[in-house]
């Protein structure tokens, strides 16, 4: 049975068809932080779901994790840690490419900031083809962190992303069709 707070979430989302490019249903988020109690609602449950889990990084993948990761590892007690598109963080990075419709993107991530024997939460805004959170997890796998799950507000049914989760569990709180 759906938490009723979903529904709320779900209609907040902003579908905007034809971007960025012709036959694209952009699912956009930033509507949903315009109204705090839906914001809030996202945040809480994931928060309920994660903090008795023993979660000591949350992993937010850019840009739109970067909006829901950091409420939600403050909330539970675990630290943040940015995944970077290229040539972004200062720091010395690993790094783990994937494809895109045309080409290859990458994400990287600092050496050192998460820690073999580290449990990671995941954290997207959406999950398509699940590229983008396969290499997320190849990242953390590669420095001897265990990845418990991942959680994306979105999920594209549709496009079978969560097959390429190397069995990770993913929760989302809404399907769009
Ligand atoms: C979107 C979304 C995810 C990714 C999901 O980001 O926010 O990160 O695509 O797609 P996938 O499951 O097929 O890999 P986008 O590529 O638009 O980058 P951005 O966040 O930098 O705008």
């Amino acid at each position: 049975e759906e938490d009723p707070r979903i529904n709320g979430i779900k209609t907040r989302i902003r579908v905007v068809p034809d971007f960025p490019k012709k036959g694209i249903m952009f699912q956009d988020i930033t509507t949903v932080l315009l109204d705090p109690k839906a914001f809030k609602d996202t945040i809480d449950l994931f928060v309920e779901r994660y903090r008795n889990k023993n979660i000591s990084v949350v992993a937010g993948i850019e840009a739109r994790g970067f909006l829901f990761g950091p409420p939600i590892a403050l909330a539970i007690g675990a630290k943040f840690v940015p995944l970077r598109k290229p040539k972004k963080l200062p720091g010395e990075t690993i790094f783990e490419e994937y494809e895109l419709e045309y080409g290859n993107d990458r994400l990287e991530m600092h050496v050192g900031a998460v820690e073999a024997g580290d449990r990671a939460l995941v954290v997207d805004d959406l999950i398509a083809t699940g590229g983008t959170l396969c290499a997320a997890i190849k990242l953390l796998e590669r420095v001897g962190a265990e990845v418990v799950e991942c959680a994306c507000v979105i999920e594209l049914p549709e496009l079978q992303g969560r097959q390429r989760l190397k069995g990770k569990p993913l929760c989302m709180l809404v399907e769009y069709r």
